[in-house]
């Protein structure tokens, strides 16, 4: 499948869903239609959006993820679930933000701003050929 292909439907399947919204001017990327077998995500690097960064709503996981690509090409998965009180964490222009109370964290998962003390959950991501894999258990 191609990327623009992918995209087009995974794009289309997350706004008919309203799962994942996608912000006005948002380079993000998003992806549903996937699932986690056996606690791994598989998903295609070409899903990955031009600011590095993939929105994904997998049946059988947890909460969406966020797959951001390091600076180094190495990557990590981050939940956008609130450690304060499980609020959803969306991008905002780049801010990763929980609608609740307004805590704020960054590409990493680490907390700019409360009142949230701890960062977003991260899990491991795994770059196989023109595949990731994002290992929830
Ligand atoms: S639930 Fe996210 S800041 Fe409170």
């Amino acid at each position: 499948m191609q990327r623009r292909d992918f995209l087009r439907s995974a794009c289309q399947a997350c706004a008919a869903l309203a799962l994942v919204p996608l912000a006005a001017g948002s380079l993000e990327s998003c992806a549903s239609g996937l699932a986690v077998t056996d606690g791994l995500l598989r998903f295609p690097k070409s899903s990955m959006g031009k600011d590095g960064t993939a929105v994904i709503k997998a049946k059988g996981a947890p909460h969406p993820v966020m797959v951001v690509q390091r600076p180094d090409g190495t990557y990590t998965a981050l939940a956008l679930n609130c450690p304060h009180k499980n609020g959803p964490v969306k991008n905002k222009g780049g801010v990763l933000t929980c609608d609740w109370h307004g805590s704020t964290f960054d590409r990493e998962g680490q907390v700019t701003k409360g009142p949230s003390k701890a960062g977003l959950k991260r899990y491991p991501v795994e770059a196989v050929g023109e595949e990731l894999m994002v290992r929830f258990a």
